[in-house]
């Protein structure tokens, strides 16, 4: 993927940073806020890396004992989830990285998460197989993430859609993350199907132990 499909990934979120929390309250209210409840509770502790941290909304349910450093493209999306992780008194580590280029030695990271980021990062697999490198052999790697429908029609209408709501929004919306976990080599251990149609998915994956990017 170029560093101009990045260089644009970043300056959408940059864009939507001041809005973002706005624009996402109420399904954060209604939906996002018990899936991220579960997605941690998978997350035994030890050292996390969080991918896409955006505005820190997953700060709230870090496990006790867990020491999470967070990254994110967007200066703006990392300068709210610097303010939230002051507000809310959490020591961890932000900083601003590409996921395709995580600059950690192999293997160590206990375990990884990342809530609707795949759908962003210009080259998904890439991103993946870096996660893949940073965490420890066996290591969880958990997603959330929306990804396309597997439908005929609204399927064709998501893939029809995606550029749209790509420019406008940030987002792909028929992003196919858990064939992209499996195509970047990670282990797949369940997938489970938050929504009906399987919009959303909770993917719970672990490092293969490959040391490639
Ligand atoms: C839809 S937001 C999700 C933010 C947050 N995880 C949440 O659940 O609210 C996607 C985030 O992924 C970040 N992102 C996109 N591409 C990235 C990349 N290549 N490396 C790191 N972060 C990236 C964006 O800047 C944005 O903050």
């Amino acid at each position: 993927m170029t560093r101009d499909a990045t260089r644009r990934t970043k300056a959408r979120y940059d864009r939507i940073a001041p809005i973002y929390d706005r624009m996402e309250a109420v399904v954060e209210e209604l939906a996002f806020r018990r899936w991220r409840k579960k997605l941690w509770a998978h997350v035994d502790g030890g050292r996390v890396l969080e991918v896409g941290v955006g505005t820190g909304k997953n700060i709230l349910y870090h496990p006790e004992g867990a020491g999470v450093t967070a990254v994110d493209i967007s200066d703006r999306m990392l300068e709210r989830a610097r303010q939230r992780a002051w507000d809310l008194q959490a020591d961890m580590g932000l900083t601003l990285m590409d996921a395709e280029r995580l600059g950690f030695p192999d293997a160590v990271f206990d375990a990884a998460v990342a809530t609707f980021v795949f759908c962003s990062v210009p080259d998904p697999v890439k991103a993946l197989k870096e996660v893949d490198r940073v965490v420890k052999p066996g290591g969880r790697i958990v997603l959330l993430e929306h990804v396309r429908v597997n439908r005929p029609i609204v399927g064709q209408l998501m893939d029809l859609l995606d550029p749209l709501v790509l420019r406008l929004m940030g987002p792909h919306i028929s992003r196919r993350t858990a064939e992209n976990v499996a195509k970047a080599g990670l282990e797949t251990e369940r997938v489970e199907e938050l929504t009906a149609g399987g919009l959303v998915k909770l993917i719970i994956a672990r490092s293969s132990g490959k040391t490639e990017g």
